[in-house]
């Protein structure tokens, strides 16, 4: 472990942070892969200055000589980047307790999806809700992951189905994106076929929603499941490359319950990251190692379904770049935590605790093809994280608690208390 330079001519910020007892980050941008994936540099008795939202100067306290316009102490509390949730499928109506009690039943997960439960009980009642509903709810999601440390989430379309169902799903996750104090990533994802006319779906999916997207920008992420129950690997491949030939970055679901070609394909197209990987073995692992995806674990499908933990420590060890999310969806991974996510990881994929906020920061920004967040310097968004223990692995060790003292986005702190019409709003302090 070594201390970040100081760095930038003294300036003038609009804002100066001191009192940062410790501050802990990943170097810099990039995705980090093998002994570099537990790499942390620490810096005692640090200041920041912010100008622009961005971190304009990071030193020691002493060697700050420049003027701000406005000075915040956090009384030698730790400071560590803003979390990165880099895969979640928060916007959703409707509950699934009924699927809940079926699997604690002993009725597996796949059954539930295959009898038109699951993700299609999931489409149905977000077709059914009033839009107003559907943001409410899914604004409350994003406040709980929020307030739990992240500061960039990436929202998944995928209960729409239809071409007019994903749209307006990109549509209300752009809506979310508009008013939110963090950064919010959409996602159109080719969630499942139509089983009633597969051939026609795909072909709706091509010609019609993925130019649609592009053309509007809803996002710049294309992702797809494949799964014996989803997509085939040949199916996914005519979609993600159509995706491509819009300019769509590509990323994938893949063994989560079977290894069916996902990786390979993922590799084989360059997708930015791979995600779940709960049934990936020797081969998968090795694939990737020769690639250059993100390999996104998320635990709380390992501890929703009871399914063996995604292979962390042994991607980790092959040199693969892993990136960590929630998953937050109400079948698969009901997990509203962020910080959480990365504790789990801990248990379930063996991830050291320094691997795994690297996992949750500048690895999970890689995986969305982010270079100004997941690390703190010079040049990086001003989201962090004020710690409630001077050590930053009580976040990681904790489960449910204790979570970030103060969450901060673009240098101000986000304020979980603003007043607003809902539960969630997700307000910012006056500047
Ligand atoms: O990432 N695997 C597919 N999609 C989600 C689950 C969605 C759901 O169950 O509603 C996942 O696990
Ligand atoms: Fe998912």
């Amino acid at each position: 472990m070594s201390g970040p330079r100081a760095k930038g001519a003294a300036p003038t910020a609009d804002r100066l942070i001191v009192g940062i007892g410790q501050l802990v980050t990943p170097a810099g941008p990039g995705a980090k892969r093998g002994p570099q994936q537990a790499d942390l540099q620490v810096l005692d008795d640090a200041a920041l200055a912010v100008t622009d939202g961005f971190v304009s100067w990071l030193g020691p306290a002493v060697a700050w000589n420049g003027v701000a316009r406005d000075e915040v102490d956090l009384g030698g509390r730790g400071v560590v980047p803003g979390l990165i949730d880099p895969h979640t499928h928060l916007l959703w109506a409707g509950d699934r307790f009924d699927d809940l009690e079926a699997r604690l039943a002993g009725v597996p997960y796949q059954r539930i999806l295959a009898r038109g439960g699951g993700i299609h009980a999931t489409v149905r009642a977000t077709a059914a809700a009033p839009r107003s509903e559907l943001l409410r709810a899914s604004r409350a999601r994003l406040a709980d992951l929020v307030a739990s440390g992240a500061t960039t989430v990436e929202v998944k379309s995928g209960y729409g189905l239809s071409v007019e169902g994903e749209l307006a799903a990109l549509e209300a996750i752009a809506t979310l994106r508009a008013e939110a104090a963090v950064r919010v990533i959409p996602t159109l994802l080719i969630h499942l076929p139509d089983p009633d006319d597969r051939l026609g779906h795909l072909q709706a999916v091509i010609e019609r929603l993925i130019p649609d997207v592009a053309a509007r920008g809803l996002a710049a992420r294309l992702d797809v499941f494949v799964e014996r129950e989803a997509f085939s690997p040949r199916e996914a491949e005519r979609i993600l490359r159509s995706g491509r030939a819009h300019g769509l970055d590509l990323t994938l679901h893949a063994d989560q319950f079977h290894a069916i070609g996902g990786v390979d394909l993922a590799v084989r197209l360059g997708a930015r990251s791979v995600d779940h990987l709960e049934a990936s073995g020797v081969e998968q692992i090795d694939i990737l190692a020769q690639g250059s995806a993100v390999a996104t674990l998320l635990p709380g499908v390992s501890l929703e379904l009871g399914l063996p933990g995604a292979p962390g420590r042994a991607l980790v060890d092959a040199g693969v770049p892993v990136a960590l999310a929630t998953d937050l969806n109400p079948g698969s991974s009901p997990l509203h935590s962020t910080t959480l996510a990365l504790a789990l990881s801990l248990r379930l994929n063996r991830l050291r605790p320094a691997e795994a906020l690297v996992a949750g920061t500048v690895n999970a920004a890689a995986a969305l093809g982010l270079a100004d967040v997941g690390w703190l310097g010079v040049g990086a968004r001003a989201d962090l994280l004020v710690l409630p223990e001077p050590d930053w692995r009580a976040l990681l060790h904790g489960l449910g608690g204790p979570g970030p003292l103060e969450v901060w986005a673009a240098g101000r702190r986000v304020d979980r208390h603003a007043p607003g019409p809902e539960r969630g709003a997700v307000g910012l302090e006056p500047s």
